[in-house]
C-alpha cells in the first residue's frame, strides 16, 4: 500500500470572494464617481467585501454580471441597494461639539436677530447618514428656544442618498451605546427607552426633522435661501474638483451671511471658494469682514 494521503477538502464552489477584474472595477469606479461624486479609486477590497455575499445570493459568479443588471434596471432599485453597500455611514450624536457651541452661542442668537420679523430658520444637515446630526441640532434648537419655540418654524432638512440610513433616520431608533454621547438631562428629555433597551428620539424633537433622499451631484433646487449648512465628513469621499463644484453650490443656496459646516478632518481651498473661514471648519457666505 502506498502513502496515505489526506483528500483535499473540496472548497465549495460558493465561497470566498468574487474579485473584480481591471475592467469591472473601472467601470464600477467610474459610475460611482460619475453620479454621486464617491472616489472608490483605492476601495477595491472594500468593495469586494462588501458586495461578494449580494452577487452569491443572486446566483451571480462576477462582477461583470451584477453590472449588466445594474445598467439595465430603470427601476432605481438596484442603484439603492449599491449605494446602500458602498455608502460608508459612520455618524454619531454630538460629533465635534464645539460645532454645537458655535450654533448655540453664536449663530443662534444671531439668527433670533435677524430673522425676527419671519421667525422662520431654515438649516439642512446634507450627507446626513441615520440622522444623528440632524436630531443633535434639533435638540440644540429646542434647548436654545425653550418656551418660545412654537413661535418658530425650525425644522431641518436632512438628506442622504443611502435609503438604508434614511429609513433608520425616521425611525430615530439607536442602541443604548449610540446615545453614550448624550447628556444624561437630554437622554431623559429627548428618547425614549423602548423595551428591548434601545433608545427612540422622542417624537417631538423627530416632527423636527424632514428626511430627504437627494444627491449631492444633482441640481439644487430649493424655494429658499438656508441659514446654515451642516456637510460634515461627507465631501471626505469626493475628489478636489467635485468638492469645489459642490462648495460652490453650498454657497449659493446659503443666504447672505449664512454658514457652513464642514469636518474637522476636512478643509476648503481658500484660494478656490468664495467663503470666509471663520474658525476650524466653520465657514461664512459674506458677512463681516
Ligand atoms: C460619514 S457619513 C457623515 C454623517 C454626518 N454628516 C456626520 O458628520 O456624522 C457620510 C454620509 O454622506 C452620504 N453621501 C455620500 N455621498 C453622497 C452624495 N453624493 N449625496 C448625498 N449623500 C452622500 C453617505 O451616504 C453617508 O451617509
Amino acid at each position: 500500500m502506498g502513502p496515505f494521503i489526506i483528500p483535499p477538502v473540496p472548497v465549495p464552489p460558493s465561497s470566498g470572494m468574487i474579485h473584480l477584474t481591471d475592467k469591472e472595477f473601472t467601470t464600477l469606479v467610474s459610475f460611482v464617481k460619475q453620479k454621486y461624486g464617491i472616489n472608490l479609486q483605492q476601495k477595491r477590497v472594500l468593495i469586494e467585501g462588501r458586495m461578494t455575499n449580494m452577487l452569491r445570493e443572486r446566483g451571480l459568479t462576477n462582477f461583470q454580471q451584477y453590472l449588466d443588471i445594474l445598467f439595465k434596471d430603470s427601476s432605481g432599485k438596484e442603484v439603492t441597494t449599491l449605494l446602500n453597500k458602498l455608502t460608508t455611514n459612520l455618524s454619531y450624536f454630538m460629533r465635534e461639539p464645539d460645532h454645537y457651541q458655535y450654533l448655540r452661542d453664536s449663530i443662534l442668537p444671531q439668527l433670533v436677530r435677524t430673522h425676527g420679523h419671519n421667525r422662520d430658520l431654515r438649516i439642512w444637515s446634507a450627507g446626513c447618514s441615520a440622522g444623528q446630526e440632524a436630531y443633535t441640532t434639533a435638540m440644540v434648537l429646542d434647548e436654545f428656544f425653550g418656551p418660545q419655540k412654537h413661535l418658530w418654524d425650525t425644522r431641518i432638512l436632512a438628506s442622504d442618498i443611502s435609503m438604508r440610513v434614511l429609513e433608520k433616520a425616521k425611525q430615530g431608533i439607536y442602541p443604548a451605546d449610540d446615545i453614550r454621547d448624550i447628556p444624561p438631562a437630554w437622554r431623559n428629555k429627548y428618547f425614549k427607552l423602548l423595551p428591548n433597551g434601545q433608545y427612540q428620539v422622542c417624537e417631538k424633537i423627530r416632527n423636527e426633522v424632514i428626511f430627504r433622499s437627494i444627491n449631492l451631484m444633482d441640481a439644487f433646487s430649493f424655494r429658499k435661501p438656508f441659514d446654515v449648512i451642516f456637510c460634515r465628513n461627507v465631501m471626505i469621499y469626493f475628489d478636489g474638483p467635485t468638492k469645489e463644484r459642490l462648495v460652490e453650490k453650498f454657497y449659493q443656496v446659503l443666504g447672505e451671511g449664512g454658514y457652513f459646516f464642514i469636518g474637522h478632518s476636512e478643509s476648503i481651498n481658500r484660494d478656490h471658494t468664495r467663503f470666509r473661514y471663520i474658525k476650524p471648519a466653520i465657514y461664512q457666505k459674506g458677512g463681516r469682514a
